[in-house]
């Protein structure tokens, strides 16, 4: 941890509720300290009615950039000043850097998933058929960035069938290999769809808590399936051992989450952390 901070120190951070758990304090400050940057990453922990006044203070304290976490991803955007082509597409936002005074909102969260899913899964997007799912936010961020890498379809599977067909309907003139939502999660065991996925993502919460998908039969999976689960704790969700148990390649999100950070990371610095840094972190924390 960084033993001297002067007045010349910059500060970053990260907002959210609740932070306690957060673990990028941890990565970040790791990958400053190795890097030589007279820099700190400190949690601010933001009531749900406070963001307004939280990014005014942010943005009075002269603070250098800061990242944003649940349950303000899309609630930032009418407080900054400028987004990313991406952000603006993804309608969300989880890294904020200070620009000549002005805040500009990014999404970094997309990019880091195809790094994780190539270095993780050997996967490539290009003329793949990939099924999402979930049609939150991440959702969001995973389509627009898997279409952006020239995946050849999309479909949505979502519990909520309007928040999928929104979903689809809000992408599909933007990316037309956004062909189709679900109308919900149990479909997909009654269906023959899933001989001819590439790629599964799980963007849901869904295995946090050690639960998985019941209506999904990895038995129907075509064998060269790659399986993607965007949820880090635990390690292993049931969703990930049902896949293993098939002889399915498959990835949790630790990787997604290194990427994210240290994408961020050489946002506000200019600097790449060196290489496996955070995510090294991240597996030592969450063991
Ligand atoms: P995020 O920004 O992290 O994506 P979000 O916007 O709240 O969070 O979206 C969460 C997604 O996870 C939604 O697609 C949600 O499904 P609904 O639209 O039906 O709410 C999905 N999700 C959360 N818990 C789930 C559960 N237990 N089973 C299935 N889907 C779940």
């Amino acid at each position: 941890m960084k033993s001297r901070i002067t007045g010349q120190t910059k500060v970053l951070g990260i907002i959210g509720s609740p932070i306690n758990h957060s673990l990028s304090p941890l990565m970040q400050n790791a990958a400053i300290e190795a890097v030589g940057l007279d820099f700190v990453y400190v949690p601010f922990a933001v009531p749900a009615d406070g963001l307004c006044a939280a990014v005014q203070g942010l943005r009075n304290l002269g603070v250098a950039g800061f990242n944003v976490t649940i349950p303000f991803k899309t609630a930032i955007i009418p407080y900054l000043d400028k987004l990313s082509p991406e952000a603006e597409l993804i309608g969300a936002v989880n890294t904020v850097n200070r620009e000549g005074g002005f805040l500009v909102g990014y999404n970094t969260d997309g990019a880091g998933l195809l790094k994780s899913l190539a270095e993780d899964l050997d996967f490539t997007p290009k003329g793949a058929h990939v099924l999402i799912l979930g049609a939150g936010g991440a959702a969001r961020g995973a389509i627009a960035s898997l279409c952006k890498a020239g995946v050849e379809s999309v479909i949505i599977a979502n519990r909520t069938r309007n928040k999928g067909e929104e979903l689809l309907s809000c992408f599909k003139s933007v990316f037309p290999q956004v062909k189709l939502a679900l109308s919900s999660l149990d479909v997909l065991g009654s269906s023959d769809l899933l001989h001819g996925i590439d790629l599964i993502v799980n963007t849901t919460s869904v295995g946090m808590d050690n639960t998985s998908f019941d209506g999904l039969d990895m038995s129907l999976m075509n064998p060269a399936t790659r399986i993607y689960d965007m949820v880090y704790a635990p390690l292993e969700t049931p969703f990930l051992s049902a896949a293993k148990a098939m002889g399915l390649k498959s990835a949790n999100g630790i990787g997604m989450l290194a990427a994210q950070g240290e994408i961020a990371f050489a946002v506000w610095t200019g600097c790449a952390p060196p290489s496996g840094l955070m995510k090294s972190c991240l597996l030592t924390a969450v063991k």
